[in-house]
């Protein structure tokens, strides 16, 4: 079925390079400015439209994905732990919730950090592509369904925003130097919440 290929290639293609700028446009709230919470939910959005692009493709244009996918990832990751869940770790009684979604992370990390290392070819990459889908998955529906509503709760809509603003200059800042290429010096350990 050559043609229904093409077709659902092309109506992939644009999607896939909007920028992140576009995209956060899309999580602002009428002029009101960016709330954390549409701008992060955004983001898993995007990461989950990639995986399964990413599954679809071949060739170069698999390649072009993981790339962004690995870049969208590393981004979402840093600039949680930089400004979530500190703050997360600051509401009564959450402080292990922010050290769990921490450790997460770092399984997130070396998964990527292997990948980064395989051929695209080999089959463990495909391997571990499906756990990190499976990963990722959870650990968003983690943050969705109880860490973003107890922060939203918390914060109030004022803060919400001031806060999104400020992950959308971190966000569009570390998208600007490939993220992925620190993700192998962080597998070490989870960093430590400040
Ligand atoms: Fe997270
Ligand atoms: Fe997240």
């Amino acid at each position: 079925m050559p043609r229904a290929r093409k077709a659902t290639r092309a109506s992939r293609r644009s999607p896939a390079r909007r920028s992140s700028a576009t995209r956060h446009a899309h999580a602002r709230e009428n002029g009101h400015g960016t709330n954390a919470l549409s701008l992060l939910v955004e983001q898993h959005h995007e990461t989950r439209r990639l995986f399964r692009e990413l599954a679809e493709a071949e060739g170069e244009e698999r390649r072009e994905l993981f790339l962004r996918l690995a870049d969208e990832l590393a981004a979402h990751t840093t600039l949680e732990e930089r400004l979530l869940y500190p703050t997360i770790a600051q509401i009564e009684g959450m402080a292990a919730v922010a050290r769990d979604a921490l450790e997460e992370h770092l399984i997130v990390k070396r998964l990527l950090a292997d990948m980064l290392e395989k051929d695209l070819e080999d089959e463990v990459f495909d391997a571990k592509c499906r756990v990190l889908e499976v990963e990722v998955t959870r650990h968003f529906e983690e943050e969705e369904s109880g860490l973003l509503p107890r922060l939203a709760h918390a914060l109030g809509r004022e803060r919400l925003r001031e806060l999104g603003g400020e992950m959308e200059q971190e966000f569009e800042e570390l998208m600007r130097h490939e993220p992925r290429s620190r993700v192998p010096r962080e597998t070490d350990s989870a960093p430590l919440i400040t």
